[in-house]
């Protein structure tokens, strides 16, 4: 499988943090640290902040996420916001299954496929969140529950429709720990996330996938992660709020 194939891309999930005028502050920042990268570069934003970011990123090649959406169009859900509406505000990206979301919030790998459903539907590019808690990894089956949470997530996602999807490997374990997965742990399931993708699609579908790695990248270990062969990217949390460290992610990507 070639890494050539593939434009990396590098997503900042930037969580519960920033109010507006943050964002554009920090959005600012990182414009002229990532001008020409050879890479796709997202910030995936509060709600709140997503028109101060649609704003801010004008004038460059960054693009602008939500973190979260409803499966349904419209209805009674309050505090919640659906795929239609992000996309009627010229959203383009979307995270859907985070960790953090099926934690604590009660996400399932039916509303993940629910929630992925309704963003695709809606024109939305979906970075789709998978990984095992640090006891899943112990008992050795990380794999069956990266893979299941695919299957299910992708189930009834068409050939052409993945051209929409990223899959983001994130080790529930590595999130927000500063424990980062070796770079072979990373590649070891980025590597079978391809292969499966073969398996579900065809090998072609799974030369052109982006399948990032999340969890604790930072500006020391993004070179050695993103220089694997299946490691096509980042999602990153704390590292993407410091605009010269998400900058030199991109750099690291860019290569
Ligand atoms: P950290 O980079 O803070 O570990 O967060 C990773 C993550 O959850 C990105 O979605």
């Amino acid at each position: 499988m070639n890494k050539s194939l593939r434009k990396a891309v590098i997503a900042g999930n930037w969580k519960m943090n920033k109010t507006p005028a943050e964002t554009t502050e920090l959005i600012n920042s990182i414009k002229p640290l990532v001008a020409g990268a050879d890479c796709e570069v997202v910030v995936c934003v509060p709600y709140i902040d997503l028109f101060a970011a649609m704003e801010a990123v004008k004038g460059s090649d960054i693009k602008v996420g939500a973190e979260n959406c409803h499966w349904a169009a419209s209805g009674a859900f309050t505090g919640e916001v659906s795929a239609q509406m992000l996309k009627a505000c010229g959203v383009e990206y979307v995270i859907t299954g985070h960790s953090e979301r099926r934690t604590y919030f009660g996400d399932t790998d039916k509303t993940v496929r629910d929630r992925t459903r309704a963003a695709l539907d809606n024109g939305l590019k979906v970075i789709l969140c998978v990984g095992e808690y640090l006891e899943q990894r112990e008992q050795n089956i990380t794999m069956e529950v990266v893979s299941s949470q695919v299957k299910i997530a992708l189930a009834g996602v068409t050939e052409e429709e993945l051209g929409n999807v990223i899959i983001a490997y994130e080790p529930v374990w590595a999130i927000g720990t500063g424990r980062t997965a070796t770079a072979d742990q990373a590649e070891e399931v980025c590597k079978a996330i391809r292969e499966l993708i073969a398996g579900l699609y065809s090998k072609e579908a799974a030369d052109a996938f982006v399948v990032q790695y999340g969890g604790s990248m930072n500006a020391s270990n993004a070179d050695e992660l993103l220089d694997k062969e299946d490691v096509d990217g980042g999602l990153i949390g704390g590292a993407s709020l410091k605009a010269p460290d998400f900058a030199a992610i991109v750099k690291a990507a860019s290569k």
